[in-house]
């Protein structure tokens, strides 16, 4: 299946607030770079439309999770926090956060494929996702944590919400890490030390 396929399939999976998220989703399709942002400037899915595939990529590992662990909770919220979850790389409508880099220097050397707009005002990627989400979708207190924290204890300002979260958090701080390692990234998966230790 491609990307496109995966994630309408995903959308058809928001029931309860169809309305609201498909307006939020239309006017994401619409008015951001959604559909062709790179992931990152120069770590994981450094390229177009890389944010999307990490996005259903992350939506789709929880709700692997979600089955296996906690099935009492909805599809639902695992689509609208894992597809959403890093909304805020976006950067705002009509102010994208990744520019195209023209740095040569910059590709070669550092891998840099893409730079930040200077225009951006600075904020806190999880908590624009938030905003960005919240101004159009009512959301749960659980799926706001989800959304805030999604990058657990790795953001030290995340320590006020230690050994507090809900499983909705756990699940995409989970999610998001395995999907960017394992599946984007390919670290192998196999009982062998010697790789760590090696790197
Ligand atoms: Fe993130
Ligand atoms: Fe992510």
């Amino acid at each position: 299946m491609s990307i496109k396929e995966r994630y309408e399939s995903l959308k058809n999976k928001v029931v309860n607030r169809k309305k609201e998220f498909d307006v939020f989703i239309a006017m994401f399709e619409k008015e951001t770079s959604w559909l062709s942002s790179p992931a990152s400037t120069k770590y994981h899915l450094n390229k177009e439309g890389g944010l999307l595939e990490h996005s259903v990529g992350v939506a789709e590992t929880m709700l692997k999770l979600r089955e296996t662990l906690t099935p009492e909770i909805s599809e639902e919220s695992c689509v609208i926090v894992g597809l959403l979850h890093d909304a805020g790389k976006i950067g705002m409508p009509g102010k994208p956060r990744y520019l195209k880099n023209d740095n040569e220097w910059e590709i070669k050397k550092r891998g840099m494929t893409y730079k930040i707009n200077p225009e951006e005002v600075y904020m806190g990627l999880a908590a624009r996702s938030l905003y960005l989400i919240a101004k159009y979708i009512p959301l749960s207190d659980s799926e706001a944590q989800a959304i805030l924290y999604h990058d657990g204890q790795y953001v030290e300002s995340n320590r006020e919400v230690a050994h507090h979260e809900m499983p909705l958090t756990l699940l995409a701080h989970f999610a998001d890490l395995w999907t960017a390692h394992i599946l984007e990234e390919g670290r192998p998966v196999k009982e062998d030390a010697d790789y760590y230790d090696k790197k």
